[in-house]
């Protein structure tokens, strides 16, 4: 080939970018990162004891819904063509083992129940699995007198809800209490309760993270003293990653996810890289938050900007984005 004329090249010594940037049509062409509307997942809060859908004042435009708010919210998703659901409960009695977790009336396992009952398969139902919006003392997990997470009991608690969420309908469990054998105690509990064909989507990778201040209003789950830095992972800590989502794999996840999902791209992209199963990213609340206050002070556009975010998550290498503007971007993408 003659120096400087291949594919792209010029006869003048460089090369013109810009040929295939020039109208809209060659762009969308040639664009290497597809967003669809089935690649989305929306988060919801399902609060036990009220009468209407509570706005969440640190994120704009979700709200605490009620089991029928929630009903009408879960078949616009599926009208707008989203790829499933991940539910949030939360409980109007908090105890130390979060007993509402797995009670088959408590809030979470019933809206599953009625989500299922209307929508069968159309979308993907998952269950995030936690005990932190059970809790009083909003811990993930049980906690010893001395104040400590206590992991190994915790996992019996968690077998316990795998199974009650499994039970009410769950598609998906999505344990995210980070603790150590999480999976592989969930997947016995399933398998043991003729739920061998319930996926596990491991919250593989879950960073301690600043980002998950607005979900704490949400889901009404802040810890009550100390904070989650035993268990979730440390933000400078990337080799680490690679390890939780191995010993997850190893354990029976069927599916890993990354969270947060923007400051954590290069997490995104190194576990895309290293597995071959489906790699889910969550956008978290404070994500949402940050970009919706600074579009509403018209700082930025609002949705340019969250297609790019939604977008550049998807670039780094994630199958799924969980993102609170779900639906709205799948009507956007239409
Ligand atoms: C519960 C859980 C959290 C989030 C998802 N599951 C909060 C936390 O770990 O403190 C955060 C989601 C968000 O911020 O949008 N373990």
């Amino acid at each position: 080939m003659t120096a400087g004329v291949g594919a792209g090249g010029s006869t003048r010594g460089f090369t013109r970018g810009r040929r295939l940037r020039s109208t809209a049509a060659l762009r969308r062409l040639t664009a290497q990162t597809r967003l669809a509307p089935a690649d989305l997942v929306l988060p919801v809060f399902v609060k036990e004891g009220i009468d209407e859908p509570q706005p969440i004042s640190s994120m704009p435009g979700v709200v605490q819904h009620t089991t029928e708010s929630l009903r009408k919210a879960a078949h616009e998703a599926a009208e707008a063509g989203i790829g499933g659901l991940v539910l949030f409960g939360i409980p109007s009695e908090k105890d130390a083992v979060g007993s509402q977790a797995d009670a088959a009336d408590g809030i979470v396992n019933v809206a599953l129940q009625q989500l299922r009952a209307d929508l069968g398969d159309e979308l993907v139902l998952m269950a995030d699995l936690c005990l932190c919006e059970y809790t009083d003392h909003g811990h993930c997990g049980l906690v010893t007198p001395a104040g400590v997470v206590d992991n190994d009991p915790t996992l019996d608690r968690y077998a316990a809800v795998a199974i009650a969420q499994a039970q009410a309908g769950a598609h998906v469990i999505a344990p995210s209490g980070m603790m150590d054998g999480q999976v592989a105690a969930i997947r016995r509990a399933l398998d043991g309760a003729a739920f061998q064909e319930t996926p596990i989507l491991a919250y593989a990778a879950k960073y301690a993270s600043g980002f998950y201040g607005p979900f704490r209003e949400a889901a009404e789950g802040a810890p009550q003293f100390g904070d989650r830095s035993t268990y979730q992972m440390d933000p400078p800590n990337a080799d680490e990653a690679l390890r939780e989502v191995a010993q997850d794999l190893a354990e029976g996840a069927d599916a890993v996810m990354v969270k947060p999902a923007l400051p954590y791209l290069d997490i995104v992209a190194r576990v895309a890289d290293a597995v071959d199963v489906p790699v889910s990213a969550y956008q978290v609340s404070g994500e949402y938050a940050m970009l919706e206050a600074a579009a509403a002070n018209g700082w930025v556009d609002r949705q340019r900007a969250v297609l790019e975010t939604l977008t550049a998550i998807r670039r780094a290498g994630a199958g799924t984005v969980l993102t609170y503007w779900a639906v709205e971007a799948a009507r956007w993408l239409r």
